[in-house]
């Protein structure tokens, strides 16, 4: 007997994974910009979520570009989470674009160049444009199917509005795609003129008589009023740098895909900020400034932050956000020393948000809400544990040990982690201030050869 092999079905409903911040849905601030203690999937860090809300609320504006802000403080206190946050805030038009500061030096291309692509990734072009197109009920639909069956199919249309009706002649290509929007007598469409596209509004209320036979998901929609042929208007965001990639002639559209756009020049992006200024006197276009998150901001080098000094002052510049964990440290290409590894012209222009350590409570929170998101089961004690853990190592080392935990639970078929399974991956990951103990308790060991050698250089 045959056996029929029946297609494996896969679970869909896991199938985002899970990063390092994808629990922040927001910023968790109230209507009046307060923050809430725990919303969103953020906890505490409350002056800081305060200040991020008013820039978040001047990014939405859209008005102000070219500022700069920065966020400060000691590892693991949420710098990239707040900016996450902000992310997640804004709207889908508002374009966001990250980087890691050290992502600049790449072989591929100039860091100025990298920069600048940066940049106008997170400016956003709203274009605008009106299409023709024809909008109706559905009155009757006649297709001729050649005698031979093979060969061009041909047939008629007849659309209505409330005051007109015209039989439209289809070629083949409409046919086909009519038939495969399942369109029949009774649906209201629309047509792009330009592009041939059929779009099913739904069922016009005349027919709704026929429900029974519908089913429940049917949307009935009012047949059309006026003219078949109608003038609409639709909108496409793009990004400058997107626009960019497009007319450089060297790369084309396909570049977009791949990402590996190279250098373009700088006679094109002239061309093309020339075309869109002319496009926004006309009322064709719209700018809207997004953001530019750059995170460890101090592997930027002085020939970097020269040209952020300088790029700010553009008026198609979006709002830059930076974050930095650095103390007072050398200003990388230099022997200067300065706060955040940041020069004092530039750190002159920024608005500085810190963010400082989070209380017992504020950690035990985070990590609650970091196992529901890894979908962890933890016991009581076990939460206790893993909270002292985060607050004597620090919250991503705890944070690390939560899927690990859940991992050894597993493997000895448990279902809620237990504080056995937390001691567990304790003494089998080192955090990094026992993995430094480490290397100075065996140093000796690991230098012995250097050392000896050392040693008998002197004698
Ligand atoms: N206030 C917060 N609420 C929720 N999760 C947070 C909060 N602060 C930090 N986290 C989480 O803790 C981890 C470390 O924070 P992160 O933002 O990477 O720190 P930083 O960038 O300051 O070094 C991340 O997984 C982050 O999502
Ligand atoms: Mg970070």
């Amino acid at each position: 007997m045959a056996t029929t092999k029946v297609p494996e079905v896969r679970d869909t409903t896991r199938i985002e994974r899970i990063g390092a911040h994808s629990h922040i849905r927001g910023l968790g601030l109230d209507d009046a910009l307060e923050p809430r203690q725990v919303s969103q999937g953020m906890v505490g860090q409350l002056a800081s979520r305060r200040a991020a809300g008013l820039i978040l609320e001047m990014i939405k504006d859209g008005h102000i570009a070219g500022r700069a802000v920065l966020i400060a403080g000691q590892p693991g206190t949420g710098k990239t989470a707040i900016a996450m946050g902000i992310a997640q805030s804004l709207g889908q038009d508002t374009p966001f674009t990250a980087l890691a500061g050290s992502e600049i030096f790449s072989l591929e291309m100039s860091k100025t160049e990298a920069l600048t692509q940066a940049f106008r990734k997170a400016i956003g072009v709203r274009i605008k444009e009106e299409t023709e197109i024809i909008e109706g009920e559905v009155v009757e639909m006649q297709i001729d199917r050649p005698a031979t069956g093979t060969g061009a199919k041909v047939g008629k249309l007849t659309l209505k509005t409330t005051e007109m009706e015209t039989i439209y002649d289809l070629g083949t290509k409409m046919i086909e795609s009519l038939s495969k929007e399942r369109v029949q007598a009774g649906d209201v469409i629309t047509i792009d003129k330009a592009t041939g596209k059929i779009s099913k509004l739904g069922r016009s209320f005349t027919k709704a008589r026929d429900y029974d036979a519908m089913g429940a998901q049917t949307q009935f929609v009012q047949c059309p009023e006026g003219e078949l042929q109608k003038r609409k208007e639709v909108v496409h965001t793009v990004s400058l740098h997107e626009i960019d990639v497009i007319n450089s002639r060297t790369q084309g559209f396909l570049a977009l895909f791949s990402g590996d756009t190279g250098e373009i020049k700088s006679e094109v992006r002239e061309q093309i900020n020339a075309k869109v200024s002319e496009w926004r006197e006309e009322g064709k276009a719209e700018i809207i400034p997004g953001v530019l998150f750059i995170d460890e901001v101090h592997m930027l080098d002085m020939e970097c932050f020269s040209f952020l000094n300088r790029a700010l002052e553009n008026d198609l510049s979006p709002v830059l956000i930076m974050a930095t964990n650095r103390g007072i440290t050398r200003i990388r290409g230099t022997n200067y020393e300065s706060p955040h590894g940041i020069p004092i012209d530039l750190l002159d222009r920024l608005l500085i948000i810190a963010t400082s350590p989070y209380t017992e409570k504020e950690t035990k929170q985070i990590l609650k809400i970091r196992c529901e998101e890894e979908d962890v089961e933890l016991s009581d004690e076990a939460h206790t544990v893993l909270t002292r853990i985060g607050m004597e190592t620090s919250l991503r080392y705890a944070i690390q040990l939560i899927s690990t935990a859940g991992l050894v639970c597993r493997k000895r078929k448990g279902t809620e982690v237990q504080v056995e399974d937390i001691k567990r991956v304790y003494s089998l990951f080192l955090d990094e201030a026992r993995s430094s103990q480490y290397m100075k308790d065996y140093q000796d060991s690991f230098l012995f050869n250097e050392a000896q050698a050392a040693q008998m250089d002197m004698s």
